[in-house]
């Protein structure tokens, strides 16, 4: 019987070790929906089949061997009082980390070589992590990702895109791939800013909705709002040393430029012994660069930036949109991710309704940040300026839903809201702020945030995702702000202004780390959720109202409207020691 039962068994294990030997070639025609949208998303239209010729550049993002091994050192890189704090990785580290199966890329490769894609026209980056296929057809991609690639319109803003509305791809890769882009994300970063008001009287701004000015309570508090601003947060004591060392980066989408001259300008009237601030420009995927015709976002994001972290090198990327078809963020993160050396502060003002990418696309997108955070890098994006949604918010299916923006829902980067006055400064009524309906609540403001939402209760029940990540993280003033364009002056608001002022705090927060030869600050926020709460100012008035009704209301402790509060410089420095 025993020898029986043995042999038996042998039959069963050199079967299954057979069949595992056997090279596999999986069903390439066995095709399955990955994402689809059904319709076409809300204010596009389609202008039929792209001119033929039209090529995309595709993004193949594989599943990492290692899954957790990114965000798991993420964690342990920004936890304060972990081992590994601050022990950033190279470029070469993070490329291990996530570097995908070798059968996964095996696999893959097979599907493209079916598909006649020569290998030379494959490019990997992170370790293989993405397969980047350049200049497919649009004939092509429609056969390899049973597609069908059209030419939309954005219907007010005018832009075009080449998507489609779904995609499938073999069952068999369906574990193994993560999305591919650009197929069905509508995507086309949007600036976050208000139209300007004009201010022909120059630096005297002095109308109702710019009481931060007005209140000049204190004699230090001239009406010039940068000096304001820097007295207000506190930097004015301290200047950058490391000359060189730490870098700032601004991004620029869109075609929007910032004009030397102009910061010439701005710095001449409003911190004159900055005179000289100056700027690198650097072209990605195809972005231009023309300072004789500059546009107020992009003026906005520098001289703000330039006017608090003054003489911090700055760098302006103007990312392009290359071919029809590329996605400006996602090709801005390849190119900066395959540097050796990054900025150790990005600001980032744009951003788009989290809603209008799959959730798969969104996921991909925000590894990414979690990469840059890996490399130290200190990520400041807007959050919005729709309060907690443009609008009515009706959705297609009759449902009224919060709309939250995109990157800043994702839970590895840090979100910039706004506020306006002093004394007390409060909450501006658009300050973009809510839930994700992608991402779920990370551990570093589990506390904070299920505080918030028990103050809540069941205010706005059904139309947010309470256990989604709560945003903003940080706020700073957005209101009755000063720049200059061609040569004139104007006022603005928003978090676009907002967040390049975060952006040079923090830039003067790692010149200080790293003159003191310590590693920068990086991912910002479980420092920011512990210890560096201290060194803010809990905003406590005010609400993001949107959707028809007053939003969210700023209270005691961290709001889904100014986050944890405004910095402060000289305490979050003290938090640093
Ligand atoms: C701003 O005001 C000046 C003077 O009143 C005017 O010439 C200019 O066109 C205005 N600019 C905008 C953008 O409204
Ligand atoms: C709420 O967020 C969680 C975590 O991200 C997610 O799994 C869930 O699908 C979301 N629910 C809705 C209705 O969006």
């Amino acid at each position: 019987m025993h020898y029986h039962c043995i042999s038996v068994l042998f039959v069963i294990v050199l079967f299954l070790l057979g069949s595992l030997a056997k090279p596999l070639s999986p069903p390439w025609d066995d095709m399955h929906i990955k994402h689809s949208w059904n319709v076409v998303p809300k204010n596009w239209e389609s202008l039929g089949h792209p001119p033929s010729g039209t090529t995309i550049d595709l993004h193949i993002a594989l599943r990492p061997q290692r899954e957790n091994a990114m965000v798991d050192a993420l964690h342990e890189v920004s936890e304060p009082g972990h081992p590994r704090y601050r022990a950033y990785l190279t470029k070469g580290q993070v490329a291990d980390l996530v570097a995908p199966h070798p059968e996964t890329l095996e696999l893959v490769n097979s599907w493209l070589e079916h598909h006649s894609i020569s290998p030379s026209s494959i490019s990997m980056t992170h370790g293989g992590n993405t397969l980047t296929l350049k200049r497919v057809s649009v004939t092509q991609a429609n056969t390899l990702l049973g597609a069908s690639y059209q030419l939309y319109r954005h219907v007010e803003r005018g832009e075009t895109i080449v998507r489609t509305v779904g995609y499938s791809l073999p069952r068999a890769l369906h574990w193994h791939v993560l999305t591919v882009a650009p197929t069905t994300s509508f995507v086309s970063p949007r600036t976050q800013w208000q139209t300007p008001r004009n201010c022909s009287d120059g630096a005297v701004m002095s109308t109702s909705e710019e009481p931060a000015m007005m209140l000049s309570s204190r004699a230090k508090v001239n009406r010039i709002m940068p000096s304001f601003l820097r007295w207000l947060y506190e930097t004015e004591a301290y200047t950058p040393n490391t000359r060189g060392e730490n870098v700032l980066g601004v991004l620029g989408f869109l075609g929007y430029y910032p004009s030397q001259t102009d910061l010439t300008a701005f710095m001449q009237k409003f911190r004159s012994e900055a005179g000289d601030a100056t700027y690198t420009v650097v072209l990605v995927n195809g972005g231009e660069y023309d300072p004789t015709h500059p546009q107020q976002e992009a003026n906005v994001d520098l001289q703000y930036a330039e006017v608090m972290a003054y003489p911090t090198p700055h760098i302006f990327y103007s990312i392009g949109q290359g071919a029809p078809g590329m996605e400006d963020l996602f090709s801005w993160l390849e190119y900066i991710l395959d540097q050796e050396n990054i900025p150790q502060t990005i600001s980032i003002s744009y951003g788009i309704e989290e809603r209008l990418m799959s959730r798969e696309y969104a996921i991909n997108v925000c590894d990414q940040f979690v990469m840059l955070g890996v490399r130290g890098v200190s990520v400041l994006v807007s959050s919005g300026n729709d309060g907690i949604g443009k609008g009515t918010c009706l959705r297609d299916d009759g449902t009224v839903r919060f709309n939250p923006r995109f990157p800043g829902t994702c839970p590895y980067v840090t979100v910039v809201g706004g506020t306006t006055g002093h004394e007390p400064e409060v909450a501006v009524k658009f300050s973009g702020g809510g839930f994700s309906d992608y991402f779920k609540r990370p551990s570093y403001q589990e506390e904070a945030v299920s505080t918030y939402l028990q103050d809540l209760g069941n205010r706005y029940q059904g139309l947010y995702n309470a256990s989604g990540r709560g945003f903003p993280d940080i706020a700073a003033q957005a209101l009755g702000l000063p720049i200059f364009l061609e040569g004139k002056v104007y006022g603005v608001g928003g978090t676009s202004v907002a967040t390049p002022i975060v952006a040079g705090i923090i830039s003067l927060l790692n010149d200080w780390l790293i003159l003191t030869g310590q590693a920068p600050l990086g991912f910002l926020n479980p420092w920011l959720y512990g210890r560096g709460s201290r060194g803010l100012t809990d905003i406590t008035e005010g609400s993001n109202s949107g959707c028809n009704m007053d939003g969210f209301p700023a209270i005691v402790g961290w709001d889904p409207v100014t986050g944890l509060g405004t910095p402060n410089f000289r305490r979050m420095l003290e938090q640093l020691f």
